[in-house]
This record gives structure tokens, C-alpha cells and sequence, in this order.
């Protein structure tokens, strides 16, 4: 049986917990996992695989650089499949911006990039005050109070919405 691949690319783990969520509610639909961080994605056995999905998070308004890099190289590849991509930020939260066609990011991804996803989806991520130093903690205090967030940098919460990841796996599923 043909596997999916799973690809992250993540800074505080947000988006590795999604692709785990990801994981095991598929392998408990049947599918055949790989899940496997955009670093170790230089050399892949692309044979083995009938559905990639990327997900990827956004920090200081960017994607990983090297998102685009592999999907220059890769584009056939990912086209000759089932293919989605998630993207993970803060600024969905809020329930106007945390759809394809209306948060930003995704919207600057889909003009950037060569390859248009089949599947696509838009996760609100995590705001892990006891995981940042104190340069990124300053700023993500300055932008949550810029954009009326939670400013009590006592307090760690997690905004992503996992029903909505199980519908996307539903997706995913069933491609
Ligand atoms: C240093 C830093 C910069 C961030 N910049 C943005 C941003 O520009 N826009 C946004 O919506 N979210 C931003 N976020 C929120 C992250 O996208 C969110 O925390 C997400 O869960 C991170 O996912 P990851 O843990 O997989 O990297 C930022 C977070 C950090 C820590």
C-alpha cells in the first residue's frame, strides 16, 4: 500500500504536533504514515509515496526560505500526487483570517509559489511565552497588544482549532 508523506517545518513544535495529530488520526483511518521534518527531505524515495502534505509556520511574517527552495526542485514530484499544505500562524486566531482565501500568509504563499496545492488549509498555531527569549517574548507581547491578543506573558495557549485539523485530515483521507 502507497504511504503519505508528511512534511513540517516548525520552529517551537506547533506544527509538528499538527502533522502528529495529522498522523495518527490517518493511521487510525488505515493510511501509511512517513513524517518527516523539510531538513531531512534532501534525498526522498518519492516512489513510495501517493499524497504529500506540507506544513509549514510563519515567524516574523516569513515561511521557512527553504520551503520554496524544496518546492522549486520538487514541483513535479508534488504535482504527480495527492498534494496539500497547511499553514500555521497566529494571526489565525482570529476567525476572519484563518481561512485560505482570507489570511494573508497562505494568500502570500499561493502567489509565491510555483506549486498550488490541491488541499490547503489554515491553522491558528501557539503562543508559548515560557518558550521564548526574551527578544522574541518582547515582540510577540508589542504585536498580541498591537492586535488585541493576550499580553500576560505568564500564560502559554494553544489556538489551534483540532476539530478543523480532523476535517482536514477527513480531506486528506479521502483523495
Ligand atoms: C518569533 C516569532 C515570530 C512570529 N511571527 C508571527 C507573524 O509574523 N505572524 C503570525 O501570525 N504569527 C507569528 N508567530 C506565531 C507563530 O506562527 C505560532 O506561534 C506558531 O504556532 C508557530 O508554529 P511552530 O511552533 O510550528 O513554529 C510568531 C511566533 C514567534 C515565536
Amino acid at each position: 500500500m502507497a504511504t503519505t508523506l508528511l512534511i513540517y517545518s516548525t520552529h517551537d513544535g506547533q506544527t509538528l504536533k499538527i502533522c502528529q495529530h495529522l498522523e495518527a488520526s490517518l493511521q487510525a483511518k488505515g493510511e501509511l504514515i512517513d513524517l518527516k521534518s523539510l531538513a531531512d527531505c534532501a534525498s526522498l524515495d518519492w516512489n513510495k509515496y501517493s499524497k504529500v502534505i506540507i506544513g509549514a509556520s510563519i515567524r516574523y511574517g516569513h515561511l521557512n526560505k527553504a520551503l520554496y527552495g524544496f518546492i522549486k526542485q520538487y514541483k513535479a514530484e508534488l504535482e504527480q500526487r495527492e498534494n496539500g499544505f497547511f499553514c500555521v500562524n497566529l494571526t489565525a486566531r482570529k476567525p476572519e483570517k484563518n481561512t485560505p482565501e482570507t489570511n494573508m500568509y497562505m494568500k502570500k504563499f499561493l502567489e509565491l509559489s510555483p506549486w498550488q496545492p490541491q488541499m490547503q488549509a489554515v491553522f491558528a498555531g501557539a503562543l508559548l511565552y515560557s518558550k521564548y527569549g526574551f527578544f522574541d517574548k518582547f515582540m510577540i507581547r508589542l504585536i498580541m497588544k498591537m492586535t488585541g491578543g493576550e499580553t500576560d506573558t505568564s500564560k502559554d495557549i494553544e489556538y489551534t482549532d483540532w476539530a478543523k485539523v480532523d476535517v482536514f485530515s477527513a480531506q486528506i483521507a479521502k483523495s
